[in-house]
């Protein structure tokens, strides 16, 4: 089955006041509705202490171990201890190595002994503080601890605010190839606090915005025209900008999630530029590319063989191409030869049946699955 979105319309930016400092408090709730394990995305500034007090009480845990990295504990995590501490948790703060080359099995072997160390059982939780190596690991080592015990996100990156802190896929990568082991586990809430980002160096904002231009792209024409008069605000941090820009893409991230938790059809969607993206960084060894640059590049691939294909209207590459080059993104793979990049591709986990299900535009805020044969999706004569 080809997923396609089908939602109808856009469900609008929100307005905001501006006011994001002397905050405390939640600003903006998206649901992600999933049956008995729905939760909410909560999000507000300034508001750590108030997050740790808001976790406490949904998680009810006697123990909770927190999951984050150096520059994150540092800055965030007294704040963040201090709520959690409030009401009588007990809490264990697990500092990881930060870099997608400590999202591996032995870091995971170590997490489970720091859990055992502090005495974790059946009624204990995790939090994960930090981006997604925190949250995915993290998130992971709670999926299969004591086979499974609760979590929460409190994401401190764009990308691990507006994608993947929302939507339960934790996991580890292998040498082979990322997230190759994991599990869905659908944390108790996400809490975000947009002052962290104001730590968060500009590369990493603008790799971030790469996923939150990515939802527009896939889903919603009027948000997609929103960032285009926004998106140097949004890098600068405008408060009048950051939160209803980074609502809207939860909400989108949470509408779909909602809609195929486990991926049948329409979550594919969310593997926009994804395809190639995989191909880059393994090239890369994960090295020097950050994954929301390598999809910048691979969005301006797929939707540049979208019009090729047939499926996209002339310009809408050029679109996409200009909203990412505002925001400081590469738009071009390195020169590497087409047989290179066909074999990374042709491994894609996602590939089923000798047929990859590649993310194609069908215009802007418009996305729909093909089936492609890896050589149709790089045809003889594709050069990068
Ligand atoms: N990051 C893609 C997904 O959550 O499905």
């Amino acid at each position: 089955m080809a997923a396609k979105k089908s939602a109808s319309g856009s469900g609008g930016v929100k307005a905001s006041s501006g006011r994001l400092s002397g905050g405390g408090r939640v600003r903006a709730k998206v649901p992600v509705s999933l049956g008995e394990r729905s939760y909410n995305v909560e999000l507000g500034s300034d508001w750590l202490t108030t997050i740790g007090r808001r976790v406490s009480g949904r998680l009810a845990a006697e123990r909770i171990a927190l999951v984050t990295v150096p520059t994150v504990a540092r800055r965030y995590a007294p704040m963040l201890t201090r709520g959690l501490t409030a009401k009588g948790s007990r809490v264990r703060r697990i500092v990881v190595p930060d870099g997608d080359a400590s999202k591996n099995l032995a870091q995971l072997g170590k997490l489970y002994d720091r859990f055992l160390d502090h005495g974790l059982d059946r009624g204990s939780a995790v939090v994960t503080l930090g981006g997604g190596v925190a949250g995915d690991l993290g998130g992971f080592a709670a999926a299969s601890f004591l086979r499974g015990i609760p979590f929460a996100q409190v994401p401190t990156t764009v990308l691990a605010m507006v994608d993947a802190s929302i939507g339960g896929k934790t996991g580890v990568n292998l040498a082979q190839g990322k997230n190759l082991v994991g599990a869905f586990h659908q944390p108790r809430g996400v809490y975000i606090d947009v002052a962290t980002l104001r730590s968060l160096p500009r590369r990493e904002r603008a790799a971030g915005a790469a996923e939150l231009i990515k939802a527009a792209a896939i889903w919603d024409a009027d948000f997609f025209d929103w960032l285009e008069s926004r998106i140097e605000a949004f890098l600068d941090l405008d408060p009048k900008v950051v939160l209803p820009a980074l609502e809207r893409a939860c909400a989108i991230k949470a509408e779909v999630v909602s809609r195929d938790e486990r991926e049948g059809g329409l979550r594919r969607l969310l593997n926009f530029g994804h395809t190639l993206a995989h191909a880059i960084e393994k090239h890369a060894r994960y090295r020097g590319v950050l994954h929301g640059e390598a999809v910048a590049i691979g969005m301006v691939f797929a939707a540049d063989r979208s019009e090729a294909l047939g499926f996209a209207p002339a310009g809408t590459c050029d679109r996409l191409t200009n909203l990412l080059e505002r925001a400081g993104l590469p738009t071009r793979p390195a020169d590497r030869p087409r047989s290179a990049y066909l074999s990374a591709i042709a491994v894609d986990k996602k590939k089923q049946g000798g047929k990859i299900h590649f993310v194609v535009l069908d215009g802007i805020g418009s996305s729909s699955t093909a089936a492609l044969r890896p050589q149709d999706i790089l045809p003889v004569g594709w050069s990068a």
